[in-house]
């Protein structure tokens, strides 16, 4: 049967890797002069273009850091991390990172948080507030946009984070343990409209956490990492229809998904701190 043209342009498309890394290897210097402390090495790593990827492993197996040198804020000591081919040499407009710890402005309203993101890359001819209402808008806030930080809500603060990540327009969205300091229903109700959200803006999204619930629930495929130095242990693919509702998590394959990732830790007896609460 022959392939018409337009075939293998589209499998061309599905099969070339948006995040490549290669053999990266990440060597941070300790307090005492000439002593290093190898974070992560020998990981290898492919993601496809619209894919959402999560992140598990122990505390200090080098998750946060694989994202900051796929953002271009540190250099790899080995190897390299290439986007749509190309190697990163530093930030650039197509990565955008949502923090933990929210890092929003404190003395800046809602919109010009959003705004602050588009500043920064000296946005010019588009109508930067209107841009912000929109995305402002995208994550269900419209009506607080000139409210500040202190006072909205933990889980309103990290939707700020997101619409400030998504309003600059980024092929792929790093998360590092966006929902962690989220009481647990909140961050259920996050997860499926981050979900919501990425289905309607196409991102490539690679997100950190420590739940492996909410890895499962997110993933088209999640990255299992180990400890000392950290390695990627298994890439494991999920299988689940989108899209998803919270009841998934009650499902069978669901539940086996979860079981599977929580005996590779237990393995290695490097439970990821926190999952227990989630389990
Ligand atoms: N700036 C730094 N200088 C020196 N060592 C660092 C630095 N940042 C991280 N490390 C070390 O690198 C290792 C990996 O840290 P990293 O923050 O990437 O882990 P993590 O998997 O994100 O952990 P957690 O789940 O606790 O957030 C740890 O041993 C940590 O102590
Ligand atoms: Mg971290």
């Amino acid at each position: 049967m022959g392939l018409s043209m337009q075939d293998l342009f589209q499998r061309r498309i599905f099969f070339v890797s948006h995040v490549t890394v290669e053999n990266l290897k990440i060597v941070y210097q300790t307090q005492q002069e000439e002593s290093f402390l190898v974070a992560v090495e020998d990981i290898n790593l492919s993601f496809e273009k619209g894919e959402f990827v999560t992140i598990v492993g122990p505390s200090g197996c080098g998750k946060s850091s694989l994202l900051l040198a796929i953002d271009g804020l540190i250099q790899p000591a080995e190897g390299r991390i290439l986007v749509n081919g190309k190697g990163v040499t530093g930030p650039g407009p197509d990565r955008a990172m949502v923090f933990q710890e929210f890092a929003l402005l404190p003395w800046r309203s809602v919109l010009r948080n959003v705004r602050f993101g588009m500043e920064l890359q000296r946005w010019k001819d588009e109508d930067l507030d209107e841009r912000s209402r929109k995305y402002i808008r995208l994550v269900g806030l419209e009506g607080f946009e000139n409210y500040h930080p202190h006072q909205l809500s933990g889980g309103m603060r990290q939707r700020v984070g997101i619409a400030r990540a998504l309003a600059v327009n980024p092929e792929i969205l790093l998360m590092d343990e966006p929902f962690g300091a989220l009481d647990a229903n909140t961050r259920e109700e996050m997860g499926e409209e981050l979900l919501k959200i990425w289905n309607q803006e196409k991102k490539t999204a690679l997100f950190v956490t420590h739940s492996i619930d909410e890895a499962v629930f997110l993933a088209d495929s999640v990255v299992i990492m180990s400890k000392g130095p950290g390695r990627v242990k298994e890439v494991l693919k999920i299988d689940l229809p989108r899209p998803r509702k919270t009841d998934l998590r009650d499902t069978e394959r669901f539940t086996e998904y979860r079981r599977y990732i929580r005996a590779l830790f237990r393995k290695e007896d490097t439970n990821p701190a926190g999952e227990e609460k989630n389990a």
